[in-house]
């Protein structure tokens, strides 16, 4: 017998005798493994005269292609026999009662800011994200917010015990500063985020939710600005046309400085945003103050651009009607309930995941 019959016929008998898939892949390895003796034959072939070789090759590759076979076919005889097996344990009784789920919804806050998101990332703004515990300097210092400021009174602001260096922020600006200082302008990002302020009644939680704006290039003006809070404040409300008006006012970290007011009226007892004669303050916004931009190592001869920030619960609650603020963050089930979205029905506008 040459060694070719030699191999197959012990190939033969083990191959018959193989139950499971280790064994198996044991066989795979013991012929065609880096010192299998099929592997060993083909090396052999180098050595061979001209003559002998090219009747060896024919034989060899012959023989490998129904060894492969063979493993192939044993391979798909074990795998079906293993799932005939678990389906014979595996039986289903459809008869049996559903079990009881409970499904979650969606936070109103969480729906909003993804809404928000979505519309800002359709004009180019990416999410940037900050922590809650700030340092006193990204809080205020580097926002040119002076030492003798009201707005950093103990009465506003939650100083970490220990240090008084730290402190939960009392708005997302402070993102503001952490982006440009890890990167290089241009810049034009939304930072949703929690926000902290020693305050609580019916429209005033001691935590709440901000979204900042920030763009800067080499030649972004107001009129950017008022073009891209026009388009987010339709989107965002689902209407044609909006009355805004920007009212000057003033920040640290913004020169000019303006409040903006949306325009509203109240149908059947509804707040109906878009025009009439009433008006509703949503945001705080400007050009960012040269000084902030020094203080990031951003140069203001070349680069300008501006800032805005919006409390998003208010969002929330005049887009879906729900009129006491700190309802959100009381945890009621039943609330939820109510107001909370279904994860599987998504709103008409809502971009995010349907689109
Ligand atoms: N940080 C301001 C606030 O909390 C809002 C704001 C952001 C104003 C950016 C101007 C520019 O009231």
């Amino acid at each position: 017998m040459s060694d070719l019959e030699k191999i197959n016929s012990i190939f033969k008998d083990k191959i018959n005798s193989v139950k499971t898939k280790e064994e198996l892949q044991s066989i795979k390895t013991e012929f065609f493994g880096k010192n299998g003796q099929i592997t060993l034959q083909f090396k052999k072939l180098g050595s061979l005269k001209p003559e002998e070789k090219k009747d060896f090759a024919s034989k060899l590759n012959k023989i490998k292609e129904s060894l492969s076979y063979q493993i192939e076919q044993k391979n798909f005889a074990i795998e079906n026999q293993e799932i005939n097996k678990k389906l014979q344990h595996e039986k289903i009784d459809v008869t049996l009662p559903v079990r009881p789920y409970h499904h979650g919804k969606i936070h109103p806050v969480s729906q909003v800011i993804d809404e928000i998101s979505s519309i800002f990332s359709e004009i180019g703004f990416s999410v940037a994200e900050g922590p809650d515990v700030e340092s006193e300097y990204n809080n205020f210092t580097a926002l040119n917010t002076p030492e003798e400021h009201p707005a950093r009174d103990m009465h506003d602001t939650f100083y970490l015990e220990k240090n008084k260096k730290l402190l939960l922020r009392t708005h997302t600006s402070p993102v503001q500063i952490r982006t440009m200082l890890n990167g290089k302008p241009p810049f034009k990002i939304i930072v949703p985020g929690r926000t902290y302020r020693c305050d609580s009644d019916q429209t005033h939680a001691p935590m709440f939710h901000q979204l900042e704006g920030l763009h800067i290039d080499k030649n972004v003006t107001m009129g950017h600005l008022k073009g891209c809070l026009d388009y987010f404040i339709k989107e965002f409300f689902e209407v044609k046309n909006v009355k805004m008006r920007f009212r000057p006012s003033h920040f640290p970290f913004t020169e000019p400085s303006a409040e903006v007011d949306i325009g509203y009226k109240i149908e059947n007892e509804k707040i109906v945003i878009g025009d009439g004669d009433k008006w509703l303050e949503i945001l705080g916004c400007g050009m960012v103050h040269p000084n902030v931009l020094k203080n990031v190592k951003v140069d203001p001869k070349k680069y300008q651009g501006f800032a805005f920030g919006m409390g998003i619960d208010r969002l929330a609650m005049l887009k879906y009607g729900i009129n006491d603020l700190r309802s959100f963050f009381e945890a009621d089930y039943r609330w939820l309930s109510h107001f909370g979205f279904d994860p599987l029905d998504v709103p008409t506008n809502y971009r995010g995941l349907s689109k």
